[in-house]
């Protein structure tokens, strides 16, 4: 009886205090548990979620919410000045004053010998390691992720597809298939030769993409067959069609959908005047001969930003 009362109090001496200090600092609650154990109901969600999946889910969302508010981070800031304030010990550089440091420094540790005697491996120019090809097309580099997931579920997309992106820049959006998809099955055709540098230099090795061997070609034309034979089972242009001459998309397309299965997918951002400008009959004729089922249009949210993007969705019958 002696022992059990004292097993009783021992218990009050240690976790009072514990429980007042969490109260009081709740901070030194991450310090002492980290939250790296999961319950077994989270850990069943964790196991279980397909490989294949895309996009964010719920428990996603509540758990980087969660992560957050254990390292106690608060509302960003609301004004540049309290931006710059929060920069406490860290060194920022905009892009043109990163550039300067690397043309001039080439980086902190950086061996004295001459350029010959380079010692990288894949030497990626000072522009594009500033990553200024990250705003090329005014819209973040992050809509991509965005751009992918909402075209990997709307063509139920499987690792074993192969895919074309027409004008896949400097593959913001391109990246996320190419990771997704099988070797190989990522295809582009691309005009832009500052694109496709920053695509080949720079994109594809920093993300280790390198090994998933995408076949990217440059064409002004859209000559489809510089890609070989292939079949695809999902096509997309991507804020690409609204920038070249109609009759280029027009016999674009001639070549391309005897290259798509039937069944296959065609998206296109933002509008299809390239049809619409013809007129509705006109439009729709050219389409049939084609092979073409205008199936509708759809808008996809953005993740990260109070965003919508448009979308035509076309079916090869
Ligand atoms: C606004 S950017 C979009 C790039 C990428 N799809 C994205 O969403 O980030 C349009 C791209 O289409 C490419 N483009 C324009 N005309 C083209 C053509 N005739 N053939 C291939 N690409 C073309 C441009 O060079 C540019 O990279």
């Amino acid at each position: 009886m002696a022992s059990s009362k004292a097993l009783v109090l021992s218990w009050f001496v240690v976790s009072v205090p514990l429980l007042v200090i969490f109260l009081l600092f709740p901070h030194t609650a991450t310090i002492l548990c980290p939250s790296i154990s999961f319950s077994p109901q989270q850990q069943q969600a964790l196991e279980s979620r397909e490989e294949d999946a895309v996009g964010v889910s719920r428990e996603d969302l509540t758990w980087v919410s969660s992560q957050m508010a254990n390292a106690q981070l608060g509302d960003p800031p609301k004004s540049a000045e309290d931006w710059i304030q929060m920069r406490k010990g860290i060194n920022p550089r905009t892009r043109e004053e990163q550039l300067y440091d690397l043309r001039r420094y080439h980086g902190i540790s950086h061996y004295e010998e001459s350029e010959e005697k380079n010692h990288t491996r894949l030497p990626c120019p000072s522009e594009l390691l500033v990553e200024q090809h990250h705003s090329n097309y005014g819209e973040p580099w992050a809509g991509g992720r965005d751009v992918f997931e909402f075209i990997a579920k709307a063509s139920a997309l499987k690792r074993h597809h192969r895919v074309l992106e027409v004008g896949c820049g400097t593959l913001r959006v391109g990246l996320h298939f190419i990771r997704f998809l099988a070797a190989g099955n990522y295809h582009c055709i691309e005009k832009d030769p500052l694109s496709l540098m920053a695509a080949f230099s720079y994109e594809l090795p920093s993300q280790g993409l390198l090994h998933k061997r995408p076949v990217i070609v440059r064409s002004d034309n859209l000559e489809f067959e510089l890609l070989g034979d292939n079949e695809y089972d999902v096509v997309y242009a991507s804020a690409a069609f609204l920038h070249m001459p109609d009759k280029l998309v027009w016999t674009g397309l001639e070549k391309l959908v005897p290259r798509i299965k039937p069944g296959g997918r065609v998206f296109v951002s933002h509008n299809i005047k390239f049809c619409s400008r013809l007129g509705g009959d006109e439009c729709n004729k050219k389409l049939r001969e084609l092979k073409l089922e205008y199936v509708g249009k759809q808008t996809h949210d953005s993740l990260l930003f109070n965003h919508y993007e448009i979308w035509h969705q076309f079916v090869k019958v």
